[in-house]
Formats: C-alpha cells, structure tokens, sequence
C-alpha cells in the first residue's frame, strides 16, 4: 500500500511516501480503508520526535482518519466491512499511524461516522474536538451555568471548545486576535477580547466580576498570575499546550481560594474517556454544528510539505486533509 512514513525522527523531510508492507488486523482490530487523513500539530511532534513515544520503523504518520472497514477480526463485534468509520487515536503508543492506504485500529478506538456527514471535514474537526471535550468535561470537571474563558478561542481546539461548552449550558468568554473576533462569535461566544489589549486581564475581570469557573488555555501562554487570578473560587485552570513555558505560580491565590491548575494530553486519554468524547463529537457532527473553519485537502503524497508549512506557522485557521485517493 501507499502511505506517508518515516524511516527516521527528524524534520520534516524525512517524511517518505511510498510502497510499504499493508497491516493485518490482529483478533480484536479493524482494518480500514483510509479515505483521508487529518494532519495535526501533534503529528509534527512524533515526527521530529519531541513527542516521545514508541514508534517502529517504517512508522506511518498520522493521528486520525476517516475510512471504510475492510475486515474485521475475529473477535470484533459492531463493525462490517463497508461500515464509515473513524479513529482518532493512532500513530503513538506502538500504533502505527493514519496516513496510509490501510490502516488497523483496535475496535475499541473506533466509532462510526454518523450518516451524511462529509468525512474530509469530519476528519478535520475529530482531534480538536475530542481534545476540548477532554478539556472541558474530563480535566476542567465543567458544570452548567458556570462562566468559562477560552485563550486562543479561534484556533482549532479553541474554536471547538466555544462551541462544546456554549451548547453544554456555558457562558463563554474568549480571547483572540482581533482579526478573528467575528469567527469567535459564530462559534458562540458571548463575548471576544483581543488577546493583544494591554487592560485584557481588567476587562475579563469586569465581564465576569465572580471569576472565571473555568480557563482553559489552548495558546499556551500559560500566564498563571493572570490566569488563576481571574478565577473564581474552586475554579480550574486547564493547560494544553506551551511545553516549553516556565510560568509562576501564585500560590496564595491558588489555594486560599481553593483554584487548581491541571495539564492534560489527549495522548493519554484512555478508551473509555476517547469514546465518551467521540459520543460528543459525533453528535455534534451528526446536527452539523462542528464544522472546521476551512480545510484544504491534498493528496498523501503532500505530506512532508505540509508539515513543513505546519511548522512554519503557515496553517492560520486552516485544517489541512491528506486524501488517499488521487481525486
Ligand atoms: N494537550 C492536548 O491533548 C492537545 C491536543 C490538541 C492540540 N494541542 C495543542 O494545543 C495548541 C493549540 O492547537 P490548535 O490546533 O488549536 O492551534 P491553532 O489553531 O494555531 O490555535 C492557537 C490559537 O491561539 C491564538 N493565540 C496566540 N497567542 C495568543 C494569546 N496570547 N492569547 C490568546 N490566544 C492566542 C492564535 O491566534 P493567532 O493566529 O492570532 O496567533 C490561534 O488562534 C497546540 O499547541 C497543540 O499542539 C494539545
């Protein structure tokens, strides 16, 4: 089969595409026909290998796709062959990657694509989607009614948390570029600050004079003498991303106040926890309220040049999808 692959960690061009051996299906594992692969930053970290995490070479990119079952396992019940299918949890943890021809996902990662739903845009939204999921109901505990601030709410994960939240009974505050204002609104937001506004903590404050209930911080800046400082009692702040970032904590106010701070990554997220927000997911897709903000889908053949656009910050609002077929 054809497949996006690396022989090797490193930069983007060591990204191969090319002929390698198709997977076979163990006795509790779907094989499925790849229609289209997402491309996520996430990718770029295992690729260059600042995502540590067991790979065996040839190791095929990718995190998620959408597809068509093949066969199935003996073991596995639920699926048929022809059945749409997706998978968000590939290309870590010893499990070879999306970007290829043919895939084998275990059957507890996979889950339906709902009916009528477009697979490139599905594919596109099923990361990000799942990962504020995650955010929000799994690390960030959120309950109805509670006042939830969004950092980076026109990004992909930013953007489907708006949404999530919103439509889980959230007020939702966010903050973005000027530029993306709008888009934060479509999404649902009750009210958009510029990230860039000098009095940006005061006017969070104003707008929410109880305190945020919950931050969640998909920027990663990660200032958390802001942060915690503009929550509420027993309010959370949930970090994502920014490894590289050495904030200070301020403790007083962190625990006088009984406020957390917890980090997550989807990476870690068990079965259970991934089908439960695939639950979320595809109902959201199934009423056609998750929706990426614009894709471009290129053939697998691309991938290496996307990730080096990736990297280059080149991707503003923009999901890209592999498609395996030529189209
Ligand atoms: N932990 C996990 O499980 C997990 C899962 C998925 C993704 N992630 C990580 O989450 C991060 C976001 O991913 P993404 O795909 O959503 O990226 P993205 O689409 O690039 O979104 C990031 C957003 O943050 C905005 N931003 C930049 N500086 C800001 C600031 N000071 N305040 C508020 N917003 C600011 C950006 O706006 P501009 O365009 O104006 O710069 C952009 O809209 C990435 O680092 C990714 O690796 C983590």
């Amino acid at each position: 089969m054809r497949a996006a692959f690396i022989e090797e960690l490193g930069p983007p061009d060591v990204i191969r595409y090319g002929e390698i051996a198709a997977p076979r299906p163990g006795p509790t594992d779907v094989l499925v026909d790849v229609l289209a692969a997402a491309v996520d930053p996430v990718d770029a970290f295992v690729r260059s290998g600042v995502f540590r995490t067991h790979v065996d070479f040839p190791f095929v990119i990718g995190r998620d796709l959408v597809g068509t079952v093949a066969e199935t396992g003996p073991g596995v019940t639920g699926f048929r062959a022809g059945d749409r299918v997706w998978c968000n949890s590939l290309g870590h943890g010893g499990r070879q990657g999306a970007a290829a021809e043919q895939a084998v996902a275990a059957a507890d990662r996979l889950y339906h694509l709902p009916e009528g739903v477009d697979p490139y845009a599905a594919v596109a939204v099923l990361h990000p989607a799942a990962t504020a999921y995650l955010a929000l109901f799994v690390h960030g505990r959120f309950r109805v009614g509670e006042t939830v601030l969004v950092a980076g709410a026109a990004g992909n994960v930013g953007s489907a948390l708006v949404t999530l939240a919103a439509r889980a009974g959230a007020r939702v505050l966010a903050t973005a570029g000027a530029r993306d204002a709008a888009y934060c609104r479509e999404s649902n937001a009750a009210e958009v600050f510029d990230y860039r506004d000098p009095d940006l903590a005061g006017r969070i404050r104003r707008a929410a004079p109880h305190g945020l209930d919950l931050y969640v911080d998909t920027s990663g800046v990660n200032d958390l003498e802001t942060s915690v400082g503009l929550l509420a009692r027993r309010g959370r702040v949930v970090l994502l991303a920014g490894a590289r970032s050495r904030p200070v904590l301020p403790a007083g106010s962190l625990y006088m106040d009984d406020r957390s701070v917890v980090g997550f990554a989807i990476s870690n997220a068990t079965p259970d926890e991934l089908a439960a927000a695939a639950g979320c997911v595809n109902d959201l897709l199934g009423r056609g309220v998750l929706r990426p903000r614009r894709t471009e889908v290129l053939p697998l053949s691309a991938a290496a040049d996307v990730h080096a656009r990736l990297e280059r910050g080149e991707l503003h609002g923009l999901r890209v999808v592999l498609r395996t077929d030529p189209g």
